[in-house]
This record gives C-alpha cells, sequence and structure tokens, in this order.
C-alpha cells in the first residue's frame, strides 16, 4: 500500500491510473478504523480498480472541540488494517495540506442542514461538505463509499455531488453491527464497559420501536416508547428520535404505507454521542 500525505503527489498517481483507464474508489474517514470501515473498502475493491482511503480527522466539522480532542487516532493500527484489507493508497494529510487557508465557503442544503444532527451540531454538515469537497477535488474518484449509519451525512453528501455537478456515484453501505446490534462507529471505543453495555440497548429499543408501528401506534406513542425506554438509565441522554421520510429526511406526522419512513437516533451514553437509524418499512 502506497501512503501519501501530499495532495500534488497522490493527484500524480491518480492521474497516471486514470489515463490507463482505471476506476477510482475512494473511501474518506476519519481514522480508528473498524470492521464498518472495512467493508467500504471491500466495496470499493469490487466495485474499482484502485482503491483509495483518506484518515483525516476533520477540524471544520467539530463544532465542540473537546469532541475533536477525544476523537481517537491511531494512524499506524490503521493503515495496518487497510494493507491487510488490500486498500492500495492511504491518504494521510495534516490540517495544513488539506485547508493551507480557512475554508469561508458556506453550504446551502435546505432541511438536510436544519434536522437532526443539522440542527444540533450547527455548521457540522458545512465542515463535512468543505472537507469531501476538497478531498473529492484531489482524489477525483469515481465512486465514494460512505456508511448508511451516518444517513443524514450520505444524504448531505450526495446533495453536494449534484449541486457541484461532479461525476461521481456516491455509494451507500450498509451499516456494520457488533454481535450485540450496536453499530460500529470508532466513539464505541471511547465508551466504558459500563456505557458499552448500556449502549447495546439503543437498536433494541429501536426495533422495539419499530415493532409498535406495526401494531399501529402514532409516532407521538412510539416516541414517548422510547424516551420512557431511555429514561430507566441515567447514562443515556436523548438528543433526539425521530421518524421521517427515508427519501428527504422530512420529519412525519403520520405513519402510512405509500412513503417510506426511518427513524433516526442521537443519544449520548456518558459523555459519548452516539447515532443509528433503522428503516420502519
Ligand atoms: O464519516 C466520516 O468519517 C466523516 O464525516 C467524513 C465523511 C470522512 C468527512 O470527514
Amino acid at each position: 500500500m502506497i501512503i501519501k500525505r501530499n495532495k500534488a503527489e497522490l493527484a500524480e498517481i491518480l492521474e497516471k491510473e486514470r489515463q490507463k483507464g482505471k476506476k477510482i474508489g475512494f473511501v474518506p474517514t476519519m481514522g480508528a478504523l473498524h470492521e464498518g470501515h472495512l467493508s467500504l473498502i471491500q466495496a470499493s475493491l469490487q466495485n474499482s480498480d484502485i482503491t483509495v482511503c483518506s484518515i483525516f480527522v476533520n477540524p471544520t466539522q467539530f463544532n465542540d472541540p473537546k469532541d475533536l480532542e477525544r476523537y481517537p487516532k491511531m494512524p499506524e493500527k490503521d493503515a495496518q488494517m487497510l494493507e491487510k484489507a488490500g486498500c492500495h493508497i492511504l491518504f494521510l494529510p495534516e490540517v495544513a495540506e488539506i485547508y493551507p487557508e480557512k475554508d469561508t465557503r458556506v453550504f446551502k442544503f435546505g432541511i438536510l442542514d436544519e434536522i437532526l444532527d443539522g440542527a444540533r451540531r450547527p455548521g457540522h454538515f458545512n465542515g463535512v461538505a468543505q472537507v469531501v469537497s476538497i478531498l473529492f477535488d484531489i482524489v477525483k474518484p469515481d465512486k465514494a463509499f460512505f456508511g448508511s449509519k451516518d444517513y443524514q451525512q450520505v444524504m448531505v453528501i450526495k446533495e453536494l455531488v449534484k449541486q457541484l455537478k461532479l461525476d461521481i456515484e456516491v455509494v451507500a453501505c450498509p451499516t456494520l453491527r457488533e454481535p450485540d446490534g450496536l453499530a460500529m462507529s470508532s466513539r464505541n471505543m471511547l465508551l466504558d464497559p459500563e456505557e458499552r453495555k448500556a449502549a447495546s440497548l439503543i437498536p433494541l429499543i429501536m426495533q422495539d420501536a419499530k415493532r409498535l408501528k406495526y401494531e399501529g401506534k402514532s409516532i407521538q406513542e412510539i416516541k414517548d416508547f422510547v424516551n420512557e425506554k431511555l429514561s430507566h438509565n441515567k447514562l443515556y441522554r436523548l438528543d433526539y428520535y425521530e421518524i421521517c421520510n427515508a427519501s428527504d429526511l422530512s420529519p412525519l406526522n403520520s405513519l402510512n404505507n405509500s412513503v417510506r419512513s426511518i427513524s433516526l437516533i442521537a443519544v449520548f451514553v456518558g459523555k459519548i454521542r452516539l447515532i443509528d437509524n433503522l428503516a420502519l418499512d
């Protein structure tokens, strides 16, 4: 595996491959890799000739400096995992390489940036759009692979690609889960054993909530159920639980079978904020 820290050198290598007719697959990450990331690498390997992974903890998407500080960083271990997985190129830039100057661009994503994580983490998706547009410009992938755990992020990135008229296919890959159902996330490793145990109830509560839909319960009743379940343990602090239209994320007030619906949750377990989602159809 080739490791590049310099964007011009990376772009040069990729341009040569492109000229040979090779298709580039790209997996942007913030490191602290787990099986979920490796499944994105696999998807890219199966669907492209050259797979590039980037590891960059993007400061502009953290609205809480403490969250940025505690975000796990382990580039050597990540590089070993990528090498073993068969990734061809790792891009590992420093902050100055990505942001030689302050990025002042403001993206407009309408409702996508105003609800759920957009509302709770102001500026977060703008920061994601800044870094992803820069990385796309360097790598110029044919396809880019993202995990569906970050459902709203995938929608924002699809919209970004549309707005910038980029010829990139954004591929949403399934969420990988731990044996107890917890969605894989780099943040899981920040949980202490008690928090980790508590976190495993999140997917179960979401599944139980989904069942209520089929019992004919209203959205308010389903939300009350989730709130009530989480109130049993002081470690939890619910940030949001919403049921939205799966195709545009507009919040739903009632459930009917003509609209695909999805439930999305953000919950603090101790200090660590976890997100997950579950299609309700
Ligand atoms: O999902 C992530 O890890 C990040 O938000 C991304 C897409 C790599 C941008 O920094």
